[in-house]
């Protein structure tokens, strides 16, 4: 049977999970799929690329703000994440997401049906962003979790600028919700290449000017790749950003884009990933590149 729907003319904003769920459950009956956006806010035209992507592939899309704490090694970056909801939810309404869940700490956390999930993430928690941000990751996949259990999607949309994020959650997908399907979305950048983040709103107009360099720096490894070995392209290019001021490298890796392992030699064309990450000032920024 082919039942017709009023399509949704205005975003539903839910700060409950009961409404949410009833919302849910009403499109649900009526066999719609739904594909969900898991975001911090703040949002950008990053942020807005994944809905787009879910516009096209699932009926209903939701997406959810909820600065998660329990993802932030560091309490001040934590008190500094920009929030910006109005603006948020405008710009969720012009670009046709259905729905936004706009939980609070407590009603996630603090539920009484509450129960913390934890799984072994292997190497991955410890290389990289895990190593160097301790905890972010078994953050991380405690909240998607939590918004998995609370609106069971069809499909997630995550983007590539979190390269290593985008691995976990497919780690988490094969370990538990192997019914939900992953959309891996590409970078989004600034005209010039900066890859578009929330952080960058905290950057004055000389750090945003120093913090194109993780780009070029990305685009002249992929030009120099095949005539240099792969450490003295990492120590070239550390030892140049660092002695630039109020710049320094957190770390330059050149990996295997399937495992995220170090590489000792160049794989083939288009397995060879290059992760970046560096404070601009006190802003701490990332960004990737596959070649
Ligand atoms: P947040 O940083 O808000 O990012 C939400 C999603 O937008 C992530 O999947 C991220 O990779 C994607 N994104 C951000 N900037 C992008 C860009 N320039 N191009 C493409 N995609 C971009 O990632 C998180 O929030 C959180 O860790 C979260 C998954 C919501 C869990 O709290």
């Amino acid at each position: 049977m082919y039942i017709c729907v009023q399509k949704l003319e205005l975003l539903e904003v839910f700060y409950s999970k009961k409404k949410l769920a009833g919302f849910l459950d009403s499109q649900k009956e009526i066999e719609k799929t739904i594909g969900l956006v898991p975001t911090m806010g703040a949002l950008h035209e990053g942020h807005m690329s994944l809905i787009k992507e879910a516009r096209e592939h699932s009926d209903i899309v939701v997406a959810t703000i909820f600065v998660n704490p329990k993802q932030f090694d560091n309490k001040e970056d934590f008190d500094k994440y920009p929030v910006s909801i109005e603006d948020d939810i405008r710009m969720l309404e012009t670009n046709e997401c259905d729905a936004v869940f706009i939980p609070s700490e407590e009603s996630l956390y603090g539920a009484d049906d509450y129960r913390a999930f934890e799984m072994d993430l292997g190497y991955l928690d410890k290389i990289l962003e895990g190593a160097k941000r301790p905890g972010h990751f078994n953050g991380v996949v405690e909240i998607v979790h939590l918004l998995f259990e609370i609106i069971h999607p069809d499909f997630v949309f995550f983007g590539m600028k979190d390269y290593q994020q985008v691995m976990v959650i497919e780690k988490m997908l094969n370990y538990i919700h192997s019914d939900i399907l992953l959309f891996r979305c590409p970078i989004v950048r600034e005209s010039d290449g900066l890859a578009i983040s929330s952080r960058n709103r905290q950057l004055n107009r000389t750090e945003r000017q120093l913090a194109l360099n993780l780009h070029l720096t990305l685009l002249d490894i992929k030009d120099e790749y095949k005539k240099t070995n792969v450490q003295t392209l990492i120590d070239k290019h550390t030892e140049r950003l660092n002695k630039l001021k109020n710049v320094v490298v957190d770390y330059i890796e050149i990996a295997d884009s399937d495992t995220l392992q170090h590489l000792n030699e160049w794989k083939s064309a288009g397995k060879n990933l290059v992760l970046i990450a560096v404070f601009v000032g006190k802003v701490r920024l990332i960004d990737n590149l596959l070649f």
